[in-house]
């Protein structure tokens, strides 16, 4: 039981997540001042993909036994972070958001989360005000930018990437590996197995992996299709890196362009990925091949740890 009476924040149980996602879209829909608040983001689902994930958290803001908000939280091995928080629009501003937050991060204790954080509205003094309470520091913009889809290609050795998808069981776990030692040379413990098998098992998307001539030399998890994050016409970029090498730079083009082309071979118009501008390198290689900002807001850090937001570390996300 919280401090408010009548609430309480419970692990969100299965038979509510459709009420999560209505509500996502409420109240998404009412602070963006759209026309059908009800109906917005009817391309894109935050809550059932997340939910089903093993590496994700989800709480309940229960009122009067009525779901009145919720939260998710990610982990990524030592970084974390949460998203969506929605609180029903009629019951805001009474204390809901500041629950679910504590929630939140209170996960991260238990997980032992190093580096934690989240992306919010860089206008909203509310939301930036919101968030410092516990402890995150508003640092660098993300900006989430899309990029025209290039000519398909399936991938294969002649295009330098493969799809996790099309690999057998076996060589999944060795893929697997691997990309735990490339997210690794960005920032110790940095694991996106889960969100790369969750991909798969949900079929959400699709994961590129990037050959280089000593192995992996970085992936990028893409999703795509109504049931996930992507939106119409749009393969996401939910994640991708770099192994820390000399031919990063390099090898991240040669990432994106596999991205564009998985886009193309889907069928889609576009590519959308989020940078976080501390990360110079990708960004201006972003922005040179091709990518425009859509939008920004800010990332917001956990004790003002920095983690992989660095002007060398060639990684995209937006922890929306
Ligand atoms: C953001 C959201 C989750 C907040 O939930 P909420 O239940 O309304 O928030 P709470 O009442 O718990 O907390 C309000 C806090 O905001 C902060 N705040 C509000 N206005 C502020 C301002 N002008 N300046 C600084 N801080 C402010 C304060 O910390 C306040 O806490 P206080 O009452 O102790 O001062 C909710 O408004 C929502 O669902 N919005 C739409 C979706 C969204 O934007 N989600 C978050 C995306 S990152």
């Amino acid at each position: 039981m919280s401090d408010i009476a009548g609430l309480t924040i419970t692990p969100l149980a299965e038979a509510d997540v459709p009420a999560a996602a209505q509500i996502i879209r409420l109240a998404f829909g009412t602070f963006l001042g759209a026309p059908d608040p009800a109906n917005f983001w009817p391309d894109r689902d935050y809550a059932h993909g997340r939910f089903h994930a093993p590496h994700v958290a989800a709480f309940a803001a229960m009122r009067d036994g009525a779901l009145a908000g919720s939260i998710f939280v990610t982990s990524w091995g030592s970084s974390g972070f949460f998203g969506p928080l929605t609180v029903h629009p009629d019951l805001q501003d009474s204390g809901i958001g500041k629950a679910l937050v504590a929630r939140a991060t209170a996960q991260f204790d238990a997980w032992g989360t190093r580096h934690a954080g989240l992306f919010t509205f860089a206008h909203s003094a509310r939301h930036v005000g919101l968030y410092q309470k516990f402890g995150y520091e508003a640092r660098f913009l993300t900006a989430i930018m899309v990029a025209p889809a290039r000519a398909g290609a399936a991938g294969g050795a002649a295009d330098g990437w493969h799809a996790f998808s099309a690999l057998a069981p076996a060589q999944r776990d060795t893929a697997l590996a691997a990309c735990r030692d490339v997210a690794e040379t960005v920032l110790p413990g940095l694991d996106l197995t889960g969100e790369i098998g969750t991909t798969a098992a949900q079929k959400l998307g699709e994961t590129v992996l990037l050959e280089g001539p000593g192995g992996l030399a970085g992936f990028a998890i893409c999703h795509y299709g109504p049931r996930s994050e992507a939106g119409a016409d749009t393969c996401f970029v939910k994640f991708a890196v770099i192994r820390a090498a000399p031919s990063a730079g390099a090898d991240f083009v040669r990432l994106l362009d596999a991205c564009a082309r998985l886009a193309g071979n889907l069928g889609v118009s576009r590519v959308l990925a989020g940078v976080n501008l501390s990360r110079r390198g990708a960004y201006r290689a972003m922005l040179e091949q091709g990518f425009r900002t859509e939008f920004q807001g800010v990332a917001m850090h956990r004790n003002d740890d920095p983690g992989y937001c660095r002007p060398d570390a060639w990684v995209i996300d937006d922890w929306r």
